[in-house]
Formats: structure tokens, sequence, C-alpha cells
């Protein structure tokens, strides 16, 4: 299968080629740079804004996979999904939790109701538009593995404060999911017979944002320490949209993915803690 991946140098979008190129698929890896992350795959440069290249290089695939990061502009956003989109043809879009909003105690799947927060509310109007065009949406938890993604930056928030922090209520979870199981169920939807529909992608379903906080304090050479930052003080620094969204609490997880065999066993704490974030990890 040629398979057109479009972010693809980027956290999800170079573990997804890996993934194909492992799998035996001819991967084009088109980016704004060009690069291919992946000596098996054909770097092509291509930007979401311009709709002649996309829909030149999706009209010479069988799939395409969509990774970028959000360039805030919606109507890019929109036109690139039209681009991309052909009758029949797989596309998968990588969308995120965050188009939930809060979820309450017990795990959410994908019938849940949405109630996007304000950083993710453009995403649900995409990925409604990618839905009726038939194809596919991914939303995965907070990424981490190979050292990289959000957590990284709670370690690097350990080093600079010489604690670990959490934003908001310590009874705060982030559901959470491995880079590399992700790129699996990237490769096994796109395998499967599965009709196009909405993926949760989700390793554990409610991780504490205290433990992921104390094990980045662990990752930064400290002994564990996990301090709470405010809101306010948290948005002074990041930013209110990416503040709030690190301090809601959502518990997922998916009534699909188990039907793929896809249900990975691993914790985000002890990656964070003893894996790929510890410096020579
Ligand atoms: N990381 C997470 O925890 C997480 C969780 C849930 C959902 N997501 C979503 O998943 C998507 C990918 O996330 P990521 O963490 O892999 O992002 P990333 O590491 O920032 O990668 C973004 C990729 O998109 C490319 N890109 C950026 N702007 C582009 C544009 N205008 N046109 C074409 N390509 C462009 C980048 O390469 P160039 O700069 O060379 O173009 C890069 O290949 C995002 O939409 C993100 O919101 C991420």
């Amino acid at each position: 299968m040629k398979v057109l991946v479009v972010g693809a140098t980027g956290y999800i979008g170079a573990a997804v080629v890996h993934a194909l190129v492992t799998r035996g698929d001819a991967v084009v890896a088109m980016s704004r740079s060009g690069k291919s992350p992946h000596e098996g795959a054909e770097g092509v440069v291509g930007e979401l804004a311009d709709t002649e290249v996309l829909s030149a290089a999706a009209g010479e695939a069988d799939a395409v996979v969509h990774a970028t990061a959000p360039t805030g502009d919606e109507s890019v956003e929109t036109a690139a999904i039209d681009a991309l989109t052909r009758p029949g043809r797989p596309l998968l879009y990588t969308s995120g939790i965050w188009a939930l909003g809060a979820t309450g105690r017990d795990p959410v799947d994908e019938s849940a109701p949405v109630n996007a927060l304000p950083i993710a509310e453009s995403r649900l109007r995409i990925e409604r538009r990618v839905l009726a065009g038939g194809g596919t949406v991914i939303r995965p938890g907070i990424v981490y593995g190979q050292g990289a993604g959000i957590p990284a930056m709670l370690v690097g928030w350990a080093a600079e404060y010489g604690s670990g922090r959490y934003i908001g209520s310590p009874a705060t979870r982030w559901p959470m999911v491995n880079v590399g199981d992700l790129a699996d169920l990237f490769v096994r939807v796109l395998a499967s017979a599965e009709p196009p529909r909405i993926w949760h992608a989700v390793d554990e379903p409610a991780v504490s944002t205290v433990a992921l906080a104390a094990a980045a304090d662990i990752a930064a050479g400290g002994p564990g320490r996990a301090e709470r930052w405010s809101l306010g003080e948290a948005a002074e620094v990041i930013g209110e949209p990416l503040a709030t969204a690190l301090s809601t609490d959502q518990a997922i997880g998916s009534a699909h993915t188990a039907r793929l065999g896809w249900a990975p066993k691993r914790s985000a704490v002890e990656d964070v803690e003893r894996g790929s974030y510890v410096a020579g990890g």
C-alpha cells in the first residue's frame, strides 16, 4: 500500500512512518521541511495551505494519514481536509482527546458527548468534516515515549523549578498513550476492514498528574516531589488555553480498539521516572 503521511517529521507522524515502513508500505513523508524521518520513506515538501500539492500527492496514494500540528487557521485546515479526501480512500485524521473536554470519574468511550476545551473547539468541526467525507478520526491521549512530548515539558519544569509541577487539582488525571503503541494503532486501523469512525487511542485511561509530576522530578534528578501550580500562575507562563487543558480531568477508554487486538500494557509513570525521560535512559 502507498501511504501519504502529512506531518511526517513530527512526534506522532515520524512514529507512524516508522511503523508503516516496517510493515512494508511505500510511504511518502510530507512536511514543510520535506525531510524524511526514515530512510525507507520518500520525503516531500508540502504545506497544509497548498491544496494543489496536497491533492496531487493524495491522488497518488492508497491511504492518507494527517498528523500535522494545528495551523491556528480553521479555513486552511478545512481546505486541506477537502484536498486530501477522496471517496473510498482511507483518510486517518489525528485529532486529540481535548475535543472531549472534562469527562467525569469513569472512562468514556467514542460515543461520549463532547464538550471541547477552548483549545480544541475548531478540532471538533474539523473532525465532523473528516467523518462527513468518509474519513477516520483518531483521538490520541497525551502522547509519551522517546523522552518527548508533554511529559518532557514536565521534566523541564521539574529541572527549572526544583520540583515536579501539576496544574490545578491534585485529583486531575490524563489519559496516556505511548507513541509506538499509537503508531501501531494507526497501522492496525489502516489494515482493518472497520468502517470509518472515531477511535480513542489510549493505553491508560486516567493517570494521576501528581504521579506524573513526581516521576518527572525523579527524572530530573530530584526525590519525587510534586508541587501544585495554580491555574492562574501556570497560565502566565504557558498561556491560558494550554494551562486549562493540562488542568482538565479526563478518563478515557475505547469501545473499539480491543477488536483490533490492540491492548497495550505499559506505564507512563514508569517511563517518565525510569525510562526514556531519564538522561542517558
Ligand atoms: N503530542 C501529543 O501529546 C498529542 C496528543 C493528542 C493529539 N495530538 C495532535 O497530533 C498532531 C501531531 O502532533 P505532534 O505532537 O506529532 O506534533 P509535532 O511534533 O509538532 O509535529 C507536527 C508535524 O506537522 C508538520 N507541520 C506543521 N505545520 C505544518 C503545515 N502548516 N503544513 C504541513 N506540515 C506541517 C511538522 O513538520 P514541519 O514543521 O517541517 O512542517 C511536523 O512534521 C497535532 O495536531 C496534535 O495536536 C498530539
